[in-house]
């Protein structure tokens, strides 16, 4: 519906942007509606402390995108009409985390704490703008902007790991079958109860980690 008013929307939230805001970025103004999740570090794009996701609807391809941005960057206006999700957007301990930042946590990928939020929310827009589960190396490239002066990075790219494509050549490899030809789960080593390996291809298999699906970690 058409409208005159300048609208974002965050977090699921619909909010009229009042005018004379063109000196405020993206971050500024998350930050003065208190969410302060995230972060300032640089200020000028070279930190990641403060990337959140940006979805748009495109017209031409009839489908929605999902970007991780600078918020620091970004001029308040120039994300009119958009969705912005913040880290509060996707969980928190009352809600319950989103398990993006629920392996975060349990693999000690998070110290300070002041980079969390980004790297959260640069995993979370790969995940979202994803239709396969990525590669570990596209995981590490949707980082690649994100600095983080207290881990040394490995916990954290352990951490992710676990959204990361397992090679489906696995499922597929006899030697993990049991004695009877039924396929065994390449993480837990157990024996696949109901038998159907094409449930394990397709996720449908209680017994088998998520390999198809962007579920909690097993940390
Ligand atoms: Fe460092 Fe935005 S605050 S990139
Ligand atoms: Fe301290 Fe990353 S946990 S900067």
């Amino acid at each position: 519906e058409w409208s005159d008013e300048a609208v974002v929307y965050v977090n699921g939230v619909r909010r009229v942007l009042p005018d004379g805001l063109a000196h405020l970025t993206l971050l500024q103004y998350l930050r003065d509606i208190g969410l302060r999740g995230t972060k300032l570090g640089c200020g000028e794009g070279g930190c990641g402390a403060c990337t959140v996701m940006v979805s748009c609807y495109d017209r031409t391809t009839k489908k929605s995108l999902h970007f991780a941005i600078n918020a620091c960057l970004a001029p308040l206006y120039s994300v009119e009409g958009m969705h912005i999700i913040t880290v509060e957007g996707i969980g928190d301990h009352h809600r319950g985390l989103h398990p993006v930042q629920e392996c975060l946590a349990k693999a000690h990928g998070s110290q300070c704490g002041f980079c969390t939020p980004g790297f959260v929310m640069s995993m979370y827009a790969l995940l979202r703008s994803s239709k396969q589960p990525p590669t570990e190396e596209q995981i590490e490239d949707s980082l690649a902007g994100n600095l983080c002066r207290c881990t040394g990075y490995r916990p954290i790219i352990d951490a992710f790991r676990a959204f990361a494509k397992t090679d489906d050549s696995l499922y597929t490899n006899s030697s993990l079958k049991n004695a009877d030809g039924r396929p065994i789960c390449p993480s837990t080593g157990k024996t696949c109860s109901c038998g159907d390996e094409t449930n394990i291809n397709a996720n449908e298999c209680s017994l088998f980690p998520p390999m198809k699906s962007y579920s909690p970690c097993s940390y």
